[in-house]
């Protein structure tokens, strides 16, 4: 490992200290939470992960120029719309699991009530501490306006749903597939990048060109994500592996086949590290965010 590579490492480790930080102290001003209901969104959100979305937006933040930690209150609201939606996609209704994050899922804790009602808390905190924390006001109101369309009924949940529908129906082709893998997973990290980029006041070209590496990484992340429930390690991954099939899944392993795969994964990434190169040194860290998502391991 090179000098270069270290350095980038720690200050990694370093953002995510302070993501986790700045989510424990979200959670602690929620004074008049009902308690069990505080334990249960708590749970979930402050039990690690690797954080990916909110150094997205730091390091987007940072790429065009701005202060990266003036993107974690965006970066965080990113993760607890992410946590819930891990919360609800775990629920015997969904994909039925029974870890995350290395522990129980929220469900066989808390019960099914608690668990769809602390990922309705978590996403509702978002917006708040978005329309909140963010300055200044038209920088937050379009920062609420990019995570709303990525996590919702053309974003995310529409992800959900034709994952979901595609248990069913079985695999059309690689389109059907990358549609659901954009949606269901890309436009979430993609609003990391976009958020990040509007706080340091970037001007559309280049929230364009954030958009565009997004747009390779977000996938890129999906595939692999459908590699390690083929081949990954249930205990660096902290959740079940080998379900998809089992559940009927479309996934990229499923259709392509592994090594065509780690093709289309690799091919999305580089292309991803040449508009990362496009930002100057600057764009270091975006390069070495694509590598990761590569050659993550959980
Ligand atoms: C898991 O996301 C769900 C997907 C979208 C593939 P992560 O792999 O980022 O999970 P955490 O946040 O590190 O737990
Ligand atoms: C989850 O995709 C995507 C969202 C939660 C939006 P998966 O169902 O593949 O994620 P894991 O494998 O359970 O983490
Ligand atoms: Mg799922
Ligand atoms: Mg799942
Ligand atoms: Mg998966």
């Amino acid at each position: 490992m090179d000098a270069a590579a270290t350095d980038l490492e720690i200050a990694f480790r370093l953002w995510r200290e302070s993501i986790n930080q700045r989510l424990s102290g979200y959670m602690a001003e929620r004074l008049d939470c009902p308690p069990r209901l505080r334990e249960s969104m708590a749970y979930s959100l402050l039990a690690g992960g690797k954080r990916l979305r909110p150094l997205l937006a730091m390091v987007a933040c940072e790429a065009c120029g701005g202060d990266p930690f003036a993107a974690l209150p965006a970066g965080c609201a990113l993760e607890m719309v992410h946590t819930y939606s891990l919360i609800h996609d775990d629920l015997p209704a969904m994909d039925d699991d029974d870890f995350r994050r290395g522990r129980p899922t929220n469900h066989k804790v808390f019960g099914e009530s608690l668990a769809i009602l602390a990922g309705d808390a978590l996403l509702t905190l978002a917006f708040e501490v978005l329309a909140r924390d963010v300055q200044p006001g038209n920088v937050a109101a379009a920062c609420c306006a990019d995570l709303a369309s990525a996590a919702g009924e053309c974003g995310m949940v529409a992800g959900q749903v034709v994952d979901l529908e595609a248990e069913q129906t079985g695999v059309k082709d690689v389109a059907h597939l990358e549609g659901i893998h954009r949606r269901k997973t890309g436009r979430l990290l993609m609003s990391g990048l976009t958020m990040g980029g509007r706080i340091a006041g970037a001007d559309a070209p280049t929230l364009r060109r954030l958009e565009e590496y997004g747009q390779g990484v977000g996938l890129a992340f999906q595939i692999a994500d459908d590699l390690l429930d083929v081949s990954g390690d249930p205990e660096k991954m902290g959740k079940g592996v080998q379900k998809d099939a089992g559940l009927g899944k479309l996934t990229y392993p499923g259709l392509l086949g592994v090594d065509e795969s780690r093709r289309r994964l690799w091919g999305l990434l580089d292309e991803a590290k040449q508009q990362a190169a496009s930002f100057g040194t600057q764009g270091a860290k975006l390069a070495a965010l694509a590598d990761f998502v590569g050659k993550r391991d959980h």
